[in-house]
């Protein structure tokens, strides 16, 4: 059985499903501060078979504890976790309670219980404003510009320093870059709390006019168009990744880094036009001051996930759009739905 904290989430849902998909057993950990359980009643009528599902904490070691008693849980993936930039900054004690503290927790009672199997959710933010692309996992960490990549990194640092100590343990940190779409049945997505701070949740909220428009952040970087290019990924891509990852993990000790990301990069304006023709709608913007702690561009170099994962991205931006897009039209207000909706065609 795997523990999936934070398994209720964007991410950590479809992690659940494809887990499910796989044949594995699941139990999933989620204080739902983010989400809703009703992630998981879809992915149950996805799959027909229904993850266990406890309402708690991970920063909790005594529920934890009570966790790897009773189940026979052997590796865990680690979603669980706080990721909104801007908040960062203003409750920095929280984002590195959270994601430092509740990742320590964690291995803590995973050592207790003899249990030495994890994949952590990392992020291509640890790289900071890299100087050469496309990124390479022996590229240097830099410094993240908020309290939210610099609780990433620690917990990254936290992790190597562990499996050092101890050869018992086998840790994978999966750095994703930067992660769109939806399963393709439009029953999951993201549902993001209040108004989007990324950009393809922005545009889906323009598009069904919750949005008047999108403010483009920088036109004026040194990328192609003049506005900031990043490597988007296909959410059930990522997932996948998660399940060739926990393969690996049985056969390796140690601390192992894989980038998960496509290797292309797509600037906003290229977004924008490949999201207009997909929907049919024109998507009202303008062009604004750049974010700070904006980088200006970003993609990876996925090449030794591939070689060593046997992982590859097989999305393409069209299907990331077009599933975002189904899920976005199926469910307007997001989990809000008291009713699985209808099937959508899109593209
Ligand atoms: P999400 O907010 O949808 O999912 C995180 C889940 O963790 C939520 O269900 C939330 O309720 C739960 N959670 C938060 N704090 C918890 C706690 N103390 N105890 C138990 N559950 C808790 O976010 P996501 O996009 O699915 O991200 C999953 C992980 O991937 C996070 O660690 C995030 O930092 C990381 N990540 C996300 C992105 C991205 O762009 N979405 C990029 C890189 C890394
Ligand atoms: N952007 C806009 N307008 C918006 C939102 C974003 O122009 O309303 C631009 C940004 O300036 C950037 C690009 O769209 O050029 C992508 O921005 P996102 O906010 O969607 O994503 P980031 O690359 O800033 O960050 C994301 C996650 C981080 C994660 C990082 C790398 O939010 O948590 O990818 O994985 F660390």
């Amino acid at each position: 059985m795997i523990l999936v904290t934070g398994g209720a989430g964007y991410i950590g849902s479809h992690a659940v499903l494809a887990l499910l998909e796989t044949g594995h057993e699941v139990l999933v950990l989620d204080n739902l501060c983010n989400s809703s359980r009703l992630s998981l009643d879809r992915v149950a009528l996805l799959t027909g078979r229904q993850p266990r599902f406890i309402e708690g904490d991970v920063r909790d070691g005594a529920l934890l504890d009570e966790l790897f008693q009773r189940w026979p849980i052997t590796a865990v993936m680690h979603f669980a976790g706080l990721k909104a930039v801007g908040e960062s900054v203003r409750e920095p004690l929280r984002y590195y309670e959270t994601n430092v503290a509740g990742s320590i927790t964690l291995c803590q009672a995973m050592a207790r219980a003899g249990i030495f199997r994890l994949v952590f959710s990392s992020s291509a933010t640890v790289y900071g404003e890299s100087v050469s692309m496309p990124i390479r996992e022996d590229c240097p960490t830099g410094i993240p510009t908020n309290p939210y990549g610099q609780s990433k990194l620690m917990a990254e640092n936290v992790l190597k320093a562990l499996a050092d100590s101890d050869p018992r343990w086998s840790i994978a940190l999966l750095r994703y870059f930067n992660p769109i779409g939806a399963h393709e049945s439009g029953l999951i997505g993201e549902d993001p709390n209040g108004t989007p701070n990324n950009l393809l949740p922005y545009m889906l909220q323009v598009a069904v006019r919750r949005q008047p428009q999108l403010s483009i952040y920088g036109g004026d970087y040194a990328t192609h168009d003049g506005t900031g290019v990043r490597d988007y990924i296909h959410v059930m891509d990522l997932a996948q990744g998660h399940i060739c990852a926990l393969e690996r993990l049985g056969r390796s000790a140690g601390v192992s880094v894989w980038n998960l990301g496509t290797g292309q990069g797509y600037s906003v304006l290229e977004m924008v036009r490949a999201f207009e023709q997909i929907t049919g709608r024109a998507l009202p913007y303008r062009i604004v001051a750049r974010r700070p702690g904006d980088i200006a561009q970003c993609w990876a170099d996925p090449s030794k996930a591939r070689v060593e994962l046997q992982w590859n991205a097989e999305r393409d931006l069209h299907a990331m759009l077009a599933d975002a897009w189904r899920w976005q039209l199926s469910n307007p207000q997001g989990y809000q739905h008291e009713q699985a909706p209808q099937a959508v065609m899109v593209g």
